[in-house]
């Protein structure tokens, strides 16, 4: 089978939850009728998508380019699935490879066997076109090879990120259960947030939140820094990379609202200053040591976004829960005229004493959350249960 020529069938994959934020990104981004998934994004586009897509999409894990879909059921089948891929066209003399295997099928139970499997088929179609085999490199391979097992059917795609997006490259330490600086993003997108309202993270962490919220404010494009797995693929071109990065970088401009950041600790405090400094964002965001009892608004129309601590202790529910009541009695008495949203593991300690707006089920890695929305109407703030609109939409 030649390697076809684009555009090609291509994936985003994103935490769960996130599939239609992504899909939005990518139809900002020009592309035509993306179609959401469980966990990833399908859509079309050539070089110039993998490009664009890589740099900028904020809320993806990766990009892959899928080669063949097939029966999977035992070695056989993926032997042969494999085998009829044209790897001597996507693997250049001398370069190295890696597979990796996600999830199983009949027979293929196993991911190291089926990613074994995978290899064997790359070398000896490899060995027969050119009389020499490819190096496995796990490390740093040039082109990896990423195998999805399910239902009995294999998909076998080209991973054109490597690194994942979420790894952006400015966090230097993540101090207490820091937040996936895609998931961060995920969450401000599904706020609404686009930099045009004062942003406030009063629990901030390691400042992903903050850091995310000056990429957004500044349209800097989140992957403008860093390298990509597809800079290695034979293909690949590097005047497509240019002038997406150019075009990129083209967007850029200064944050029209304040970004501020706290936290109680002063060493979160100092973890996020270092952030942002690698992340370039450093001018965009002021950064306090406060507690969110003193809670101070940067401006009217303010959006709170935060990632209060939830604990996965036992015990912890119960000391946790005056922090939460703290938490509501700030909002509802110091940030009249913002909207709050709270990222929520454990679901006990989401009685802050205000009633949510909106509710949407999202995933911290393995921990189901809820994302809740306070509207924080002026004058009605007495420390009553029924401030803000009820709309229990519970979206997952
Ligand atoms: C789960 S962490 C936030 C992680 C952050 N989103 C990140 O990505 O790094 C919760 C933070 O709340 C802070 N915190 C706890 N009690 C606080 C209080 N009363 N006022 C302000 N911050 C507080 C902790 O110091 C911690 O940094």
């Amino acid at each position: 089978m030649a390697f076809p020529s684009p555009p090609w069938d291509l994936a985003a994959t994103c935490s769960l939850g996130f599939e239609e934020t992504v899909a939005e990104e990518l139809r900002a981004l020009g592309v035509d009728n993306p179609v959401p998934r469980r966990g990833s994004v399908a859509f079309r586009g050539g070089l110039r998508e993998i490009c664009s897509a890589n740099l900028s999409l904020r809320t993806a894990i990766r990009i892959f380019l899928p080669l063949a879909k097939g029966p999977a059921a035992g070695r056989r089948s993926l032997y042969e699935l494999t085998a009829g891929i044209s790897w001597e066209n996507l693997i250049a003399p001398g370069a190295t490879f890696a597979v990796a295997v996600v999830g199983r099928a009949p027979g293929l139970e196993h991911s190291g066997f089926s990613a074994l499997v995978v290899k064997d088929a790359i070398v000896d179609r490899i060995r027969g076109h050119r009389g020499n085999r490819p190096d496995v490199d796990r490390r740093k391979p040039d082109v990896g090879v990423h195998v999805h097992l399910a239902s009995g059917r294999a998909t076998i795609s080209l991973d054109a990120t490597g690194e994942p997006l979420s790894h952006r490259g400015y966090r230097y330490s993540g101090g207490d259960a820091p937040l996936a600086e895609t998931l961060a993003a995920g969450l401000l997108l599904l706020a609404g947030y686009d930099g045009s309202r004062p942003f406030l993270d009063p629990m901030c962490g390691s400042g992903t939140l903050a850091a995310e919220a000056a990429l957004i404010a500044s349209r800097t494009a989140p992957g403008l820094r860093r390298s990509f797995a597809f800079e290695r693929w034979p293909f690949h071109d590097p005047a497509e990379l240019d002038a997406a990065r150019h075009q990129a970088a083209r967007q850029r401009r200064e944050p029209p609202q304040p970004i501020v950041a706290s936290d109680l600790d002063g060493r979160a405090v100092a973890r996020t200053r270092k952030n942002l400094e690698r992340a370039g964002m450093t001018r965009y965001c002021r950064v306090f040591r406060r507690s969110v009892t003193a809670l101070e608004l940067p401006g009217p129309d303010t959006l709170i976004v935060t990632n209060p601590p939830y604990g996965e202790r036992i015990g912890d529910t119960e000391q946790l829960r005056p922090l939460y009541k703290e938490i509501g009695d700030a909002l509802k008495s110091r940030a009249a005229g913002a909207t709050a949203w709270l990222l929520v593991g454990n679901r006990e300690l989401a009685a802050i004493g205000l009633r949510a707006s909106r509710r949407i089920r999202v995933f911290n890695g393995p921990i189901e959350c809820r994302f809740l929305r306070f509207d924080l109407y002026e004058g009605s703030l007495k420390g009553e249960a029924g401030v803000g609109k009820e709309r229990t939409e519970d979206e997952g």
